[in-house]
């Protein structure tokens, strides 16, 4: 089963940091996932809330805030103090950190709560520039960005990002269309993504922490899973 660190290796690193992305990138695991936001200058910024209130020693919306202003903030104290000079990663700085590794590249596009006018393009401009085509899926909850990403690039590889349990998942997902269904974990073992898993598109599903979870996702045809412990689980699933 792939493995892919959520938020980097958020779990024993403050969450979407560089220092979450290093230890993510010295593991020999899948892929990483990580969430984009725009501020107010229009640059592209990796954290998971609108706002930097629960990261951060600031407060205020990502949407609001020049990049010069966010980068003032510490965003790593929140989680221990060792990691007090973490500043708030550009989407370019983390794409530096997996330049030269091998790992999938798992591009959240947090826009289903403010449009971000224009993010779109700008996320699919920089990894045609740095050419990860080939390397990174993008995924959302908001699904007119999935859909966009792939009228603009017919050959990145997209995800749709779903919390709910689904009725005819399939008919929903061709209709975007996007390639994968990326879905909460209890939602991911109910029958309707049975259906999903064996027409052959892949499942992926987050957040997975658990290593009973793990083997029930696996042995339930589940492509990948996101987790917040991705050595853990690396050794665990290895070890099976
Ligand atoms: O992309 C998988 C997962 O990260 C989606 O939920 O809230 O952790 O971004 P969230
Ligand atoms: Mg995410």
């Amino acid at each position: 089963m792939e493995i892919f660190a959520h938020r980097g290796a958020s779990g024993n690193y403050p969450e979407n940091t560089i220092a979450a992305f290093k230890e993510a990138a010295r593991l020999p695991i899948y892929g990483v996932e990580f969430d984009v936001h725009m501020t107010l200058d229009g640059e592209l910024v990796v954290i998971h809330d609108e706002t930097i209130d629960r990261t951060s020693n600031g407060t205020g919306y990502v949407k609001d805030i020049l990049l010069k202003d966010l980068k003032k903030y510490d965003f790593g104290s929140w989680f221990l103090s060792n990691f007090q000079d973490e500043t708030i990663p550009t989407l370019n700085e983390v794409l530096d950190i997996f330049h030269l590794t091998e790992h999938k590249l798992n591009i959240e596009l947090k826009s289903d709560i403010f449009p971000y006018e224009g993010m779109v393009s700008k996320v699919l401009d920089l990894i045609a520039e740095r050419q990860m085509e080939p390397r990174v899926i993008i995924s959302s909850f908001d699904h007119t960005a999935v859909q966009f990403v792939k009228q603009l690039n017919p050959r990145i590889e997209t995800a749709a990002l779903f919390m709910e349990v689904l009725v005819h998942p399939l008919d929903y997902l061709r209709k975007i269309p996007a390639d994968a269904l990326h879905i909460l974990f209890p939602a991911a073992i109910r029958p309707s993504i049975a259906e999903v898993i064996k027409s052959g598109m892949p499942v992926r599903t987050f957040t997975v922490n658990d290593e009973t979870y793990a083997m029930t996702l696996k042995q339930a045809g589940v492509q990948a899973m996101f987790t917040d412990y991705p050595e853990k689980m690396f050794t665990s699933l290895s070890s099976k």
